[in-house]
């Protein structure tokens, strides 16, 4: 069984906290109590929320230190999305596996090719048949080759970054073994497609740290034209950043690298396509947590007042009670299957700012390391893609998608191929704990002006 910290995906709050309040997590966390920092309650404009100097808390080891250091120390890690899209098949989280998956194959069909997206038009298959060039920032370990090779518009060229050397070494085995008929998983199994295989795409790989440094400097993005203008003809024509972007948002200055990285390798008209936790529904939750919070300190004020603890005649707090003076726990909640856990202060009012280095640990079964990610704070991260020319096209949670997908004419019987519902339109093969886990998560599509 493969050791894993892994990724997950979203859903309305609604049925998160609902979920959340009912379950009992089965994932036991180290030191539920951690020291809480006062946070700042004064409002800030999207502007000031870029600006503002980043949380103390920031650790001075990044996001790309952590991964290059826990994966080439260990081959067996896995980030959550990669054990939630993995290929393990007697597993807990099978159906959050495959819902991922699938929902990644969505964003490609949807968005990879360069058509307009006006109603119909795929319908009408209003595409240039150019084939395209396609940029994969924090690849992992190839998960999504076959995706791409199944993708409605050819693929000319493949190119997968990541900071991880022993995750492209396992890429660049998984795109080998995609032209061995026996050992690849190319030619439409599980693939959108169910006609003879396409040919193989050309695929490049390389080690690279994509937020904390330009990727200007390789061979291969300069051939294909790098130039952050908007003036760029050149360049790719989608970049892809599935569940990996968050990462980015330790700080400001790697999410700016990150977003140059992206519109600098895009041409004009290209896309950007991803997912990442929504931070809507990491705010309800920390906004629910710190007002149980604020009411028991304020039940505790008014009992101290009323004279019913006085100091001498106190007796000890209980196990689970706050002695005086001590930080209130920090914002957890979680399933069976899933846990998120904030080891700093949080916002009172759920509403991240200023919008960097908002850290939290998440857990998912079958996950035994644990990589700390970064809030996304949407509009924030809106705001800040514009500056690089980068418009906002799509953004909706995985159930919405799912919603809007399971019955198109091909997104709909591809989902019963990869066994995320049963044949014929049958019931979902996810749990409800797997899609409140996947419920974590948006997709996306900007693209650049
Ligand atoms: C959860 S995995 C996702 C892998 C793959 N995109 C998928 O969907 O299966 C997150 C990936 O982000 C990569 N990552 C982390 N920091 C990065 C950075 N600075 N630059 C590029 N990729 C990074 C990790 O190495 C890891 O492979």
């Amino acid at each position: 069984m493969p050791t894993a910290c892994m990724r997950r995906s979203e859903e309305p709050c609604r049925r998160l906290s609902s979920h959340a309040n009912r379950s009992a997590p089965a994932l036991a966390l180290a030191s539920p109590r951690r020291s809480a920092k006062p946070f700042a309650k004064d409002k800030f404009s999207a502007t000031e929320m870029l600006q503002r100097p980043l949380l103390p808390l920031l650790p001075s080891k990044t996001i790309a230190d952590v991964v290059i250091t826990t994966l080439s120390a260990n081959t067996t890690t896995m980030f959550p999305s990669e054990a939630a899209s993995g290929r393990t098949t007697d597993s807990k989280i099978k159906g959050l596996r495959v819902f991922n998956n699938w929902i990644k194959s969505c964003l490609i069909q949807r968005y990879s090719p360069d058509e307009d997206h006006a109603p119909g038009s795929r319908e009408m298959g209003r595409t240039s048949g150019k084939e395209l060039l396609i940029l994969d920032m924090g690849c992992g370990k190839g998960g999504d080759l076959n995706k791409w090779q199944q993708a409605p518009q050819a693929v000319q060229l493949y190119v997968g970054l990541d900071p991880a050397d022993v995750s492209i070494e396992q890429a660049r085995g998984r795109y080998r073994n995609m032209g061995n008929p026996r050992g690849g998983r190319g030619g439409g199994r599980g693939g959108h497609h169910r006609g003879p295989p396409a040919r193989m795409f050309d695929a490049r790989f390389h080690v690279k740290d994509c937020f904390g440094e330009t990727i200007e400097d390789l061979e291969i993005i300069q051939q294909v034209g790098f130039d952050p203008s908007p003036m760029n003809r050149r360049g790719f024509d989608v970049v892809s950043m599935m569940f990996s972007m968050h990462y980015a948002f330790e700080s400001e200055k790697n999410a700016r690298n990150m977003l140059r990285n992206v519109a600098g390798a895009l041409k004009k008209g290209g896309r950007f396509i991803g997912c990442i936790p929504n931070s809507d529904v990491l705010g309800e939750h920390v906004r629910k947590f710190n007002t149980k919070a604020a009411e028991r300190r304020e039940a505790k004020k008014k009992e101290e007042e009323e004279g019913k603890a006085k100091a001498e005649d106190a007796p000890e707090p209980e196990d689970g009670e706050l002695e005086e003076g001590e930080a209130e726990p920090s914002a957890e909640w979680g399933n069976s299957i899933y846990r998120v856990r904030f080891p700093g202060a949080t916002p009172e009012d759920g509403v991240f700012r200023p919008a960097f280095g908002w850290k939290y640990n998440f857990f998912l079964d079958e996950a035994v390391e644990e990589v700390p990610e970064y809030v996304v704070p949407w509009e924030a991260f809106r705001a800040l893609a514009e500056d690089y020319n980068l418009e906002l096209q799509y953004h909706r949670t995985f159930p919405e998608i799912w919603e809007a997908e399971k019955d198109d004419p091909e997104l709909g019987p591809l989902s019963e191929r990869m066994r995320v519902r049963e044949p014929n339109g049958g019931p979902l093969l996810v749990s409800d704990d797997e899609m409140e886990a996947a419920s974590f998560y948006i997709g996306f599509c900007f693209y650049k002006v």
